[in-house]
């Protein structure tokens, strides 16, 4: 074998993904999307409502199959994988933050941030309780530990939210519109949180947004026009 140089995948990898909705009648949404995404990159995803920015997160997030073209993790083809193994993938690798953050009102902040730990598999209570403790002080809640879920304001909800997405140390962190409910200063603090989590754990973060300001903020944007890739653009280091 000739020796090759540094040939590591990207962390992930988007090849002519198209994905279309309907039985009889089929529309596809995404048509043909190639990307590709380093480890460490703090991403936003723009463009018009409809243009498919959510369906392209559900199919980047394993959620929901490609009609054709692949998703490579760590340059594995995922669409090889049987759903045992993309459970396991999704548990390890991927965090999920949605606009309106699906906490279960009814459990403790606690309970809701270590549900994927659960999900994956742990069935330690010490173990996992720790994580969650630690996850909390990330975000500054370690005092509501204990306090319902639905006792929060929406800020501190969508902090725990974070928490959940990071408890596992995800690799990559997808979120859809994590700041499109919250005024904008709660946004602002919301969205530091999630940069300084990509500076000191160097998570991967692909952010869906509708504000401009968030945008501005983040080192690459991708424009999603129709269901393909307008444009693509890096901001300028120290920018
Ligand atoms: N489960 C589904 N079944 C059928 N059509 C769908 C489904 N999900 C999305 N679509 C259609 O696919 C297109 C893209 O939707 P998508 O939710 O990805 O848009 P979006 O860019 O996230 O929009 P928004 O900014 O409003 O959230 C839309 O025309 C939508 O109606
Ligand atoms: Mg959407």
């Amino acid at each position: 074998m000739p020796e090759v140089e540094d040939t590591s995948p990207p962390l992930l990898e988007l090849r002519d993904l198209r994905k279309s909705y309907g039985d009889k009648i089929k529309t596809e949404v995404l048509h043909g999307i190639n990307l590709s995404f380093g480890s460490g990159e703090f991403t936003a995803i723009i463009g018009p409502s409809g243009s498919g920015k959510s369906t392209l997160l559900n199919q980047i997030g394993l959620l929901d199959r490609p009609t054709s073209g692949s998703v490579l993790v760590q340059g594995k083809k995922t669409e090889d994988l049987s759903e045992e193994e993309l459970t396991t993938l999704r548990g390890r690798t991927l965090g999920f933050i949605f606009q309106f953050h699906h906490l279960i009102s009814a459990l403790t902040v606690t309970e809701n941030v270590l549900m994927p730990l659960w999900l994956s598999g742990l069935r330690d209570r010490e173990v996992a309780e720790k994580a969650a403790k630690e996850a909390l002080a990330h975000v500054g809640l370690e005092e509501k530990a204990h306090v319902r879920a639905d006792e929060l304001s929406g800020g501190q909800q969508q902090r725990v939210a974070i928490a959940r997405a990071l408890i596992h140390h995800p690799a990559i962190i997808l979120a859809d519109e994590p700041t499109g409910n919250l005024d904008s200063k709660t946004a602002d603090s919301v969205f530091s949180l999630m940069r300084r989590f990509n500076a000191e754990l160097g998570t991967t973060f692909l952010i869906v947004t509708h504000d401009p300001r968030m945008a501005e903020r983040c080192d690459r944007v991708i424009r999603i026009e129709d269901g393909v890739v307008a444009s693509d653009s890096w901001r300028p280091k120290g920018g």
